[in-house]
Order: structure tokens, then C-alpha cells, then sequence
């Protein structure tokens, strides 16, 4: 006798939320109805035209013509390690090309990391607002995310009083994200040097990603493990923002000179070699990045300095909105004052269905639904973001004026 049950999954799969692309399903019912959707939830500066330069596709191109096309090394090719190795030692943290792993972009690195880091029960300290895959990742791992502050009152810094007082023994590792998704934040040094205090002392390791790093408007941000490089630190990057290839997922991860992280080395490099290798011919794109020209990166972050300055006076414009001026990347984090009752959620889903707008709801990256946030992409050409601006703020007073 057949049944026809539905086959169950998996208990943790309820805990991995991804809203960035989850919310695309709400957006396929909305242009199935006919509506263009504007699409300013995922951060690919490819989809809104930007290129990626051609020097890094000769190499990828090279590499596949040249038959590169086997299994590489677990740890990824030498070449890209060494690459990789000088550019953090030119920046102020010293590498090695054997603490170095090539990952299948920086989410890879990541996922191996809290992997190797983290058991069932144990906790990782998040930033909140965070990228979701941290969150992701641990709900796979079994592991608890710890939200500390990040404070929109105060640049959307985090809140180094409220870090501190969520270490407990349970605690494996401090994820910092600067340059931040979603809130466009960069650290002071001051700043940086407490959170590297906070892991050391308590002897976890402090994981900081750093794909933004030369999308800061003004100029590439040090790596923070140039600070102190005896801390305990993992920095994480790809060829994904600032070189404009973000399908290709080559990715990195460097783990800090300190003895204490050598044992998480050995399992990061034990994990890595169940998966292989990443991506062989794309991994020849890294040397491309890191060793050739960068003249694209000026252009680019004065193109998205120019979008943020319009971002924020836009929609600073709308009243009911505030929003803090990005210094880095492509996002903005602007919060309505949204009504009792009503969510961030609702409010994102009302603005898709009123305007075909889609961004995402705050709440998708771990602020309180009721806080009224949402995430902006404003890669897209000044003259359309204008327009989209001015749909949101028609759609938010007629919104609000509803109560
Ligand atoms: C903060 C942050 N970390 C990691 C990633 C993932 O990057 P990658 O394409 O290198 O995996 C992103 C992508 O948006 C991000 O915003």
C-alpha cells in the first residue's frame, strides 16, 4: 500500500532563514500579476550593469583554456594563496599562504569556520542588524546566534557595553561585519581595538568579514587584524563586491598568525578537504584581483558614494523616515515610524504590492519587526533610484496617513 505522506525534513531546516532571497517568492506572485518588480534586495552589482573588469576574465578564461579544469587543492591553488597572503601582509596583517584557504566566496569560509567553531548549545556573538547567513549557518550548526547592538542613534555602531555583557563560557567567537551589511557602517579604530580586546581576553576567536573592506568611499579599509595581529582573528573576503564577480565564488579566508588558532586551522583545512576544492579555474581570477589592476575600484566607489548621497537625502526627505548615511557599500538601512501593530514585514510587502519595489524587512536581518527597518540596494542608475525614491515616498505618507 503506497502513502502519499509528504516526506519529512529535517528539524533544523525551520530555524534557516534567508530572507534576502525568501522574499523573491513574493515578488514572483507580484509580477505575475502583470507589475514589473524593481529588484533592490540582493547586493550584485552585476544585475544593475556594472562589469566585471577584464583582466579577471582573461584569467578565468586562461585558466579553463590552458585545461586547469581538474580537482585542485583543498586549500585552493598556490598561486591565489600567495596572493592573497601578500595583499593582507601589504595591509597590515601578516599571512602566510599556509594559513590561507580559497572558499567558495566569503559564505563558504564562513560556513567551515562557525563549522569548526561552534558545537550544538554553544554561542557565536552576532552583530543586530546582521547578514543573515550567520544566523543561517548556525541554525545548521545547532549553535545559538547572541544578537549585540549595533546602534542606529549612534552611526550603527556596535554597542561595546552590551558585546561585553553577552560573553558567557558558552561563548565561541565574535562575528564582526565592517564594512556592515546592511547598515553601510564602518568602524573607527577605537572601536575595532575593543572588539579585538573583547575576543582576547576571552581567548575566542574574533571572525571578521571583511568583503566591503575596499568599498569604503573613502578608500580600502585596513584589515582590523592590523591592529593587533596576535589576536586571535579570521578575516574573510572574496572577488564578490569590489571585483565584480560575484557568481564566480571565489572566495577567501586567512587565519590569523596566533598559535591559538592552529588547532581551528587543522579543522578548517580538514573540513575543506571533505568539500574538495572550490571552483578551480575561477580561483585564477584571485591573483588577477589582488596582484593587477585595480583602476575600476576608484570609479566604482565614487559611483556608489554618489548613489548613497542620494540615498540618504531622499529618503531623509520622507516624513516618517530617517535614515543614516551609509560610508561603505551599496546598502542603506532606513527605519519608518511605523504604526502599532504593524511590522516591517507588512510594510515591505505593501510597498512590493503598491510599486513593485522590493526591499527587504529589518526583521530578515534581526532587528525587532516593530522597529520599522528595511534594507535599501541602491546599486541601480541615480535616475531610477530618484524614481523609486519618489514611488516609496508616495506609497510611506499614503501609508502612514492610513494609521
Ligand atoms: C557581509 C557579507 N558577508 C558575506 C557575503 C557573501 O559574499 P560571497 O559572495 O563572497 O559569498 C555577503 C554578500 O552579500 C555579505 O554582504
Amino acid at each position: 500500500m503506497r502513502t502519499t505522506a509528504a516526506i519529512p525534513v529535517a528539524r533544523r531546516i525551520s530555524g534557516f532563514n534567508y530572507a534576502i532571497r525568501n522574499i523573491v517568492a513574493e515578488a514572483r506572485k507580484v509580477e505575475a500579476s502583470g507589475r514589473t518588480v524593481r529588484y533592490l534586495n540582493i547586493g550584485d552589482p552585476i544585475a544593475f550593469g556594472f562589469a566585471t573588469p577584464p583582466h579577471l576574465v582573461e584569467a578565468v578564461q586562461r585558466a579553463v583554456r590552458d585545461g586547469h579544469n581538474g580537482y585542485v587543492p583543498s586549500a585552493g591553488i598556490l598561486p591565489a594563496r600567495e596572493s592573497v597572503a601578500g595583499e593582507l601582509t601589504r595591509r597590515g596583517m601578516p599571512m602566510s599562504a599556509d594559513r590561507v584557504i580559497i572558499t567558495s566566496g566569503t559564505s563558504e569560509g564562513i560556513e567551515l569556520t562557525l563549522t569548526a567553531l561552534a558545537e550544538s548549545g554553544d554561542e557565536v556573538l552576532i552583530p543586530s542588524p546582521t547578514y543573515p547567513l550567520y544566523t543561517a549557518v548556525l541554525a545548521k550548526v545547532g549553535a545559538r546566534p547572541v544578537f549585540y547592538r549595533t546602534d542606529h542613534t549612534n552611526a550603527w555602531l556596535p554597542d561595546l557595553d552590551h558585546v561585553r555583557s553577552l560573553v558567557t563560557r558558552a561563548t565561541r567567537a565574535l562575528v564582526v561585519i565592517d564594512p556592515n551589511n546592511p547598515t553601510g557602517a564602518t568602524y573607527p579604530p577605537d572601536v575595532r581595538r575593543a572588539l579585538i580586546e573583547i575576543a582576547d581576553a576571552h581567548n575566542f576567536p574574533l571572525l571578521a568579514d571583511e568583503v566591503y573592506a575596499d568599498l569604503a568611499y573613502t578608500g580600502p579599509v585596513p584589515p582590523i587584524a592590523s591592529l593587533c595581529p596576535d589576536a586571535p582573528i579570521i578575516s574573510f573576503s572574496s572577488v564578490s563586491k569590489a571585483y565584480l564577480a560575484p557568481g564566480w565564488r571565489a572566495g577567501w579566508m586567512a587565519v590569523g598568525q596566533s598559535e591559538r588558532l592552529d588547532d581551528v586551522l587543522a579543522a578548517i583545512k580538514k573540513l575543506a578537504d571533505g568539500r574538495l576544492c572550490s571552483p578551480g579555474p575561477m580561483q585564477y581570477a584571485i591573483p588577477a584581483a589582488l596582484d593587477g589592476d585595480r583602476s575600476h575600484e576608484a570609479g566604482f566607489r565614487a559611483a556608489l558614494r554618489e548613489r548613497a548621497e542620494l540615498t540618504t537625502s531622499r529618503l531623509n526627505a520622507i516624513d516618517g523616515m530617517t535614515t543614516v548615511p551609509p560610508t561603505a557599500a551599496f546598502y542603506a538601512m532606513p527605519k519608518v515610524n511605523l504604526p502599532p501593530g504593524i511590522t516591517d514585514e507588512d510594510y515591505v510587502l505593501a510597498l512590493l504590492r503598491a510599486t513593485g519595489v522590493l526591499c527587504v524587512y529589518g526583521s530578515g536581518f534581526g532587528t525587532a519587526p516593530e522597529d520599522g527597518f528595511f534594507r535599501v540596494v541602491f546599486l541601480a542608475d541615480p535616475s531610477q533610484l530618484s524614481a523609486i525614491y519618489d514611488e516609496i515616498g508616495e506609497f510611506t505618507r499614503a501609508f502612514l496617513a492610513r494609521g
